[in-house]
């Protein structure tokens, strides 16, 4: 039988990535091969994302792209899924005539079986209905080399309805999945060799509420107890959810990072309440502090809005201000973007694009400097380090900096990048594999990562949690 080949684009955030390899693994079992070759594929999938109006744009100009190898291999089927999909529906079929198949958030696992029709009879499909169960397709980790992390999904949706956000819209209500079922999936992967997991919601923190499953603590102390499992990573909290036994999580449980993703939006009350964030800032800043003192080396990271209407001046001061009093390890800003169903789409009083650019680049710039902080702090300490695979080639940005094929790459407890120069047989001794824990002495900061020296050669452990090592 000739072989099939798929080949999928991601767009978007890791929940998509989640949701590609549930893809592939879904279409591996009709028969398709994933494939990085374009001009190799039968099926053509791309998975959207509707976050931001670019974000939209990408899709659309990728689908552009795919007009000519239409063309050329007249049976090629051509798929859009993800949030664009969701949100647009048979429209992408009148925009982009050469699609075959649209298919929504909750029909990944109808999709083997509509690309099986489309095979036999070739008619466009739209394929956006919700579903109120997560179908039970485990995702292919076949081809990931070497698979040392990954994600699992453990709730999709959200009902929070920030004015901003389209999530609600296109991803549906939320909706959690079964511990036994999370557990068993990240069993299966710490067998294949895979070390760190990042648990993925919208919202963490509400975790089987509505279902009355466990708690989101409680099932963290469970990935916890999974032999294998070195580090345990999870994203995303919201702030008004994030609740005193998560925060003594972080104390408590050996292999939680020392990393907590928060995302803040605003700092300003006022425009914290246009956008139904349902906190203050000045809770805000209690719940960092009490992420402090249950573990003093958290690396706080977040995510800022600009220009959402109705910012004044003073509301960005008050931005700013946060930014100075929080000190963020790291941050993703955002410029607004109208987004439809959201309902401040129709809020009046827009800030300009010239306003929004200016504002950004503001905020940016005063990151920088507590990013650089952060990890210019870290000089001179001992880190335990995650090794994840030999470094990218390109040159250090500081010439000094040797680069040659013995560097590797891993990362803190706190999620910084670390490189170093690892030298098989040599000084540094025994072999290394991705997936080993190291200790790694901090030499040198650069913007966004960190060099660093092995110590004691041979010593690893696998659940060094981020504690600096006296120097
Ligand atoms: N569930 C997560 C966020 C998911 S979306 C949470 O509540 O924190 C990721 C980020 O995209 C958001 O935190 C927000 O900063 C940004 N974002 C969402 N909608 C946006 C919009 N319309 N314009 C600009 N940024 C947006
Ligand atoms: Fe969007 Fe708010 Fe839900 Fe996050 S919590 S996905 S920002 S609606
Ligand atoms: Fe984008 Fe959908 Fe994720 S809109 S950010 S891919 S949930």
């Amino acid at each position: 039988m000739k072989h099939k080949y798929l080949y999928i684009n991601t767009i978007g955030c890791q929940m998509n990535v989640y949701d590609t390899r549930r893809i592939i693994a879904g279409l591996q079992a009709i028969g398709y091969h994933h494939t990085p070759d374009m001009e190799q594929a039968d099926l053509i999938i791309v998975n959207t994302c509707s976050i931001r109006e670019k974000a939209e744009q990408k899709a659309f100009s990728f689908l552009g792209r795919l007009a000519s190898f239409k063309k050329k291999k007249p049976g090629l089927i051509v798929g859009v899924g993800g949030c664009v999909a969701q949100q647009e529906g048979k429209a992408i079929l009148k925009r982009v005539p050469f699609v075959d198949i649209v298919f929504g958030t909750h029909a990944v696992g109808r999709l083997p079986a509509r690309i099986s029709e489309m095979e036999k009879h070739h008619q466009q499909i739209v394929d956006i209905e919700f579903a109120d169960t997560i179908e039970p397709i485990r995702p292919s980790i076949t081809d990931m080399n070497p698979p040392v992390s990954g994600f699992v999904t453990i709730m999709r949706g959200c009902d929070n309805f920030c004015t901003y956000c389209i999530v609600p819209y296109v991803r549906g209500r939320e909706i959690s999945r079964k511990p036994e079922e999370i557990l068993n999936e990240i069993k299966a992967y710490a067998d294949s060799g895979m070390r760190e997991i990042t648990l993925l919601g919208q919202n963490v923190n509400s975790y089987g509420k509505k279902e009355g499953l466990c708690s989101f603590s409680e099932l963290l102390e469970k990935v916890n107890r999974i032999d294998g499992i070195s580090r345990i990573r999870f994203t995303t909290s919201h702030p008004k959810d994030l609740s005193d036994e998560l925060i003594q999580c972080f104390a408590a449980l050996d292999k939680l990072c020392s990393h907590i993703h928060l995302p803040v939006q605003s700092g300003s009350n006022t425009i914290l309440k246009k956008m139904n964030r349902r906190y203050t800032r000045e809770r805000y800043l209690e719940k960092i502090e009490k992420l402090r003192a249950a573990c003093p080396d958290i690396a706080i990271t977040s995510d800022m809005i600009v220009g959402f209407p109705g910012e004044t001046d003073s509301d960005f001061e008050d931005t700013l201000d946060l930014m100075k009093t929080v000190a963020f390890d790291g941050l993703f800003a955002f410029s607004y973007s109208d987004r439809p169903h959201a309902p401040a789409v129709h809020f009046t009083e827009k800030v300009s694009e010239t306003d929004k650019k200016a504002r950004l680049q503001k905020l940016l710039d005063l990151q920088e400097t507590y990013t650089r902080a952060g990890n210019t702090s870290l000089v001179g300490k001992i880190e335990s380090v995650l090794v994840e695979g030999p470094g990218k080639k390109q040159p250090a940005t500081d010439s000094s900096v040797d680069v040659d094929e013995n560097q590797w790459t891993g990362r803190t407890s706190t999620n910084r990048i670390v490189n170093f120069i690892w030298k098989e047989n040599t000084l540094h001794g025994t072999p290394l594999t991705p997936g080993e824990i190291i200790l790694i002495k901090i030499n040198r900061a650069l913007s966004h990562s960190l060099w660093g020296e092995p110590v004691h050669p041979g010593i690893s452990s696998q659940n060094i949690k981020g504690e600096h090592y006296a120097a």
